[in-house]
């Protein structure tokens, strides 16, 4: 099975060559790896941030593990040249539209969470965050109005079968939970969202083992704070669900903490770290890895058939966390190889 190992830029390559630390620990059979450059690091090299011959790799891969796209030196070129475009281009052209951004605490982590330890102990939920369309992929330009104003405009749009298709992932993703679903979305502004929340409560009916609750995305945020154990499952659209995981990763300790699956409608995945490539502290060490470490174990569980390795590499991030090993993002002093060594350790 090929796995195309996609660094990227900033911190980017320092964590993913950590989980591949953690992979190769493993000695599984039969893996085979393919490295290519993306997002600011191949428009240095190659003219754009994805290449046919990176976008080739990940086609023929099984699994991709991603680190992150991010560069300031690209901040001013063209939108199409800029780095971000480079996983916005790989979600679209491989049809991952199903984003899972797990949010669990580690219990050794309570006193890392910016919340109060009671509060932050209960948060064990999934945001299935749609990736394929909405304000991201809408018509977006600038443009002069009449009065000679210069104006920026970025389309917002569902189509009933984009709402659909997400939404069976989110009700799937509960059965095999706690049953509880919250669809959220912002009906009382947006046409886009009321289309969402028909199209939510039609396909309810599939699912009446479900209990389906909705919410403004307001609220959630608010609520993602005052009581995050309320959540099993979210279900939402792609900029709703980008805002709240990343919100969501702070009940749970750090943004460095939470992994991501991006999924077809087969088992074909990409894997990351929902953080970014974090110019602020790129190249000094300070990275925590075990974002993507986890998200290696959520690849070998929902890609690979091998959950027996996904259990090992939780069991060893979750070992080396209960012996303080500590990045500073959680409030400790080891670097992003000592992170790795802590949890090769464990395995
Ligand atoms: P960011 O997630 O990169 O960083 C936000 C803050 O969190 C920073 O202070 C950073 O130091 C910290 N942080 C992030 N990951 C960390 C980790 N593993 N360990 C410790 N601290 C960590 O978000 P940003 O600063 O808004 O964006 C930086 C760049 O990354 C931008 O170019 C942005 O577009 C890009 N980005 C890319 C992705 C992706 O590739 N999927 C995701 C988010 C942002
Ligand atoms: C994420 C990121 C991306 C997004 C950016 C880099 C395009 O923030 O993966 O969460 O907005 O989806
Ligand atoms: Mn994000």
């Amino acid at each position: 099975m090929l796995i195309a190992l996609l660094p990227g830029d900033g911190i980017g390559p320092e964590v993913v060559t950590e989980a591949k630390r953690v992979l190769d620990a493993l000695n599984i059979d039969g893996l085979t790896y393919e490295e290519a450059p993306v997002g600011g690091a191949a428009y240095k090299t190659l003219g754009h941030p994805l290449p046919p011959s990176t976008l080739d790799v990940a086609r023929r891969a099984d699994a991709i593990l991603f680190g992150a796209v991010g560069d300031p030196d690209c901040d001013a070129l063209e939108r199409h040249l800029r780095p971000e475009q480079a996983i916005l281009g790989l979600r679209k052209e491989l049809g991952l539209f199903a984003n899972l951004r797990p949010a669990k605490l580690f219990p050794e982590l309570a006193d890392a969470s910016a919340l109060r330890p009671e509060v932050a102990t209960q948060i064990d939920m999934v945001i299935v965050r749609e990736l394929n369309g909405d304000v991201y992929f809408g018509e977006k330009g600038h443009r002069t109005t009449a009065t000679g104003l210069r104006e920026g405009y970025d389309v917002m749009s569902y189509n009933e079968a984009e709402v659909r298709r997400i939404a069976k992932v989110g009700f799937e993703t509960a059965r095999a939970r706690k049953g509880k679903l919250c669809s959220v979305d912002k009906a009382n502004v947006l046409e886009t969202s009321q289309l969402w929340r028909d199209v939510i409560i039609e396909t309810s009916a599939e699912y009446p083992d479900i209990a389906l609750s909705h919410m403004y995305v307001d609220n959630a945020a608010m609520q993602l704070v005052r009581n995050p154990g309320q959540f099993d499952v979210i279900v939402t659209g792609n900029l709703f669900g980008d805002i709240l995981s990343d919100q969501a990763s702070m009940c749970a300790g750090s943004i460095g903490m939470l992994p991501s699956a991006s999924l077809d409608d087969g088992k074909k995945g990409l894997y990351e770290p929902i953080h970014g490539s974090a110019p602020d502290i790129a190249g000094q060490g300070k990275a925590n890895p075990l974002a993507t470490m986890l998200s290696a174990a959520m690849m070998l569980r929902y890609s690979l058939d091998l959950p027996e390795h996904a259990d090992k590499i939780e069991a060893a991030v979750a070992a080396a966390l209960a012996d303080g090993a500590r990045s500073p993002d959680l409030g400790g002093s080891m670097t992003t190889a000592q992170m790795g060594d802590a949890v090769l350790g464990k395995l």
